[in-house]
């Protein structure tokens, strides 16, 4: 019995007519569903990690109802520092808020618990946070999981990664890996938000960021941090594939100007 989920991020829709940083985000999005539905049609659920919206207009949400509606598999969303709370809750309903007060979700599902969490700010704040209110209820989540697996899925990158990015990270991950330890069995974190690929073993817990729908970005290490390049692609969706002794997190390129070699080259 295997679990398959697809993680999409960083969608930064606008409203018709309007592109961002030269790319058409929505067009993006479109080829994402596409891709997922033909080739992971078989997925128990995709989970969208936030920055739905590029700047949390209303209309940028209704595009992204409309598109997530060709969509084949259920769908679960949390919210990044692009969006508008307010905004996502009128046009995706009160109810998608938690007891928290946050876009935080619980998915029960072949043997895992799956934690999404909402670790936007406001809008306009571009570093993220977990609100104590949200390191109680996940507390409490990871209690009632008892031995099951866990994995976990927000915007913002909780483990430094050492490049620009981590000017922007979530400000309390240490007490977030504080609360994830309470639970011996964390199989993965997974977030977005940083527009690249990247795992870590952090405070003896997996993270794992994906580079997402918007542009991608060269890698520059090393002191003083660079802004890194944008680059056009790929646009990219996480499939984990997770049972009880395994969790296998794939990335599968959605847009990618790479052309396949011919089977007889
Ligand atoms: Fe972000």
């Amino acid at each position: 019995m295997t679990l398959k989920i697809v993680v999409l991020s960083d969608l930064h829709l606008l409203p018709e007519g309007e592109l961002s940083l030269g790319l058409d985000t929505s067009e993006r999005l479109r080829a994402g569903v596409a891709a997922i539905n033909a080739r992971h049609g078989d997925a128990d659920f995709c989970i969208i990690a936030g920055d739905l919206a590029d700047l949390g207009q209303p209309d940028a949400y209704v595009r992204l109802r409309d598109i997530l509606a060709e969509l084949t598999v259920p769908v679960h969303i949390t919210i990044g520092n692009h969006d508008d709370r307010a905004n996502y809750l009128a046009v995706f309903g009160a109810d998608k808020a938690a007891e928290t007060g946050f876009i935080d979700k619980v998915i029960d599902a072949k043997g895992y618990r799956v934690i999404l969490l909402d670790s936007a700010i406001s809008f306009g704040r571009h570093d993220g946070r977990l609100e104590p209110e949200q390191l109680d209820w996940l507390a409490d989540r990871l209690t009632e999981a008892d031995d099951r697996p866990v994995i976990v899925v927000l915007h913002h990158h909780a483990n430094p990664l050492r490049t620009a990015v981590d000017g922007i990270i979530l400000e309390n991950g240490l007490d977030f890996a504080d609360v994830l330890n309470t639970h011996s069995d964390i199989r993965q974190v997974i977030a977005g938000h940083v527009h690249y690929t990247s795992t870590a073993i952090w405070q003896g817990i997996p993270f794992t960021t994906l580079a997402g729908n918007h542009y991608n970005v060269t890698i520059p290490l090393g002191q003083p941090w660079q802004q890194p390049e944008r680059l056009t692609g790929p646009a990219q969706m996480a499939v984990i594939l997770a049972d009880e002794a395994h969790t296998l997190v794939h990335f599968d390129n959605y847009i990618d100007d790479s052309r396949i070699i011919p089977r007889e080259a």
